[in-house]
């Protein structure tokens, strides 16, 4: 008998769909499947602005047409206006604003330095119920990579928890045991998004028998033990943890490269990934939670009303290994298992 699984139509709680050429590539393998994204702003020159956001919201949905609802978010700057902030999120259109330590990622050099600046950004924003939405690595050279979410959780994220407790916050793709913990110690208006690929790999992964740019992310993926705990808060039904995938496309040869850039690019197949895994860990009941019903809990709004149907087939399913894009190709999430669930 075949084994299908209907769930309201997932979103994607924080997605990298650039601009031009490459918006045109990949916005479609993210609007087949979901209905709503959450999309940064890290664009170069950054979307700084209700006007810039505006701007880039009608650019996306040129691409995607009305069928997918790109929710906007601004990326926070040590010169953003706490006016322009709230007046945008009154006007509906941003959902939330991205918080990047300056240097910690791709196109974060706009990002904050100085944490305490941001106080009457924060505090507006706790005021006016906009959720903040953290990259959660410290960039202090000393730290060890390894090591900057957890110091980021102790010396950034906790003190501003504790001056704005009612600043609604989203650890964005969280890679740590640390994290998780850091979730649970807290109330209601923390959460946490989860990609699909941290679910996935494991440092190992990324290093061992010849080095994998295209396992390569930020924040970079940890040893084995966290992944664990990062499968266990997806599977766990704890409406506080949901799909993030920062799916982030870079083209190969800027991922093939000596000095190659960060991001894994699972759009296309990461709802089949997803439902292998949910499956595989015997959780496959909880996966409509994590996809379709936790993060619209946390944003307060509505599960989509559509569904999408997932199918178990008796061979795997083969997803395109690249997206070619009119940037140049880019290379698709493998999973190194196989897939048997595909999408209807
Ligand atoms: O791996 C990543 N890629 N992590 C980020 O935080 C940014 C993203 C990108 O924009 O490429
Ligand atoms: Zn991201």
């Amino acid at each position: 008998m075949t084994q299908t699984l209907t769930i309201p139509r997932p979103d994607d709680w924080h997605l990298h769909l650039r601009d031009g050429a490459m918006l045109a590539g990949i916005a479609p393998e993210s609007a087949r499947h979901f209905a709503r994204a959450i999309i940064m702003p890290n664009l170069v020159p950054p979307v700084v602005t209700g006007a810039d956001a505006a701007a880039y919201h009608g650019r996306i949905r040129a691409v995607t047409g009305a069928g997918f609802t790109p929710l906007m978010t601004l990326y926070l700057t040590e010169a953003t206006d706490p006016a322009d902030l709230v007046a945008a999120h009154a006007q509906g259109i941003i959902t939330a604003v991205k918080l990047y330590p300056a240097g910690a990622t791709t196109n974060s050099a706009s990002g904050v330095r100085d944490f305490d600046r941001m106080r009457p950004v924060f505090e507006a924003m706790a005021e006016a119920g906009i959720p903040l939405l953290c990259h959660g690595e410290v960039t202090d050279p000393e730290i060890d990579i390894f090591d900057r979410e957890a110091v980021f959780i102790d010396r950034v994220l906790d003190p501003i928890r504790r001056r704005t407790p009612a600043l609604r916050v989203v650890m964005e793709h969280i890679t740590t045991a640390d994290a998780v913990a850091y979730v649970h110690s807290q109330p209601e208006n923390l959460g946490a998004t989860i990609t699909t690929h941290h679910l996935v790999i494991n440092r190992n992964h990324i290093l061992v028998g010849g080095i994998k740019p295209h396992y390569y992310c930020l924040p970079v993926a940890k040893r084995e033990t966290h992944r664990q705990a990062l499968l266990s808060a997806a599977t766990s039904g704890d409406a506080r943890f949901f799909l993030g995938t920062d799916s982030a496309p870079h083209t190969d040869d800027a991922k093939e490269s000596a000095c190659g850039c960060a991001g894994c690019f699972t759009a296309t197949n990461t709802m089949s990934i997803l439902a292998q895994v949910f499956d595989d860990a015997g959780a496959l009941d909880k996966l409509e939670g994590f996809a379709s019903r936790n993060g619209p809990g946390f944003y307060r709004l509505p599960v989509n009303e559509g569904t999408l149907t997932l199918e178990k087939t008796d061979t795997p399913v083969i997803y395109p290994a690249k997206i070619e894009t009119g940037a140049g190709p880019v290379t698709v999430f493998d999973p190194g298992f196989p897939l048997y669930w595909r999408v209807l």
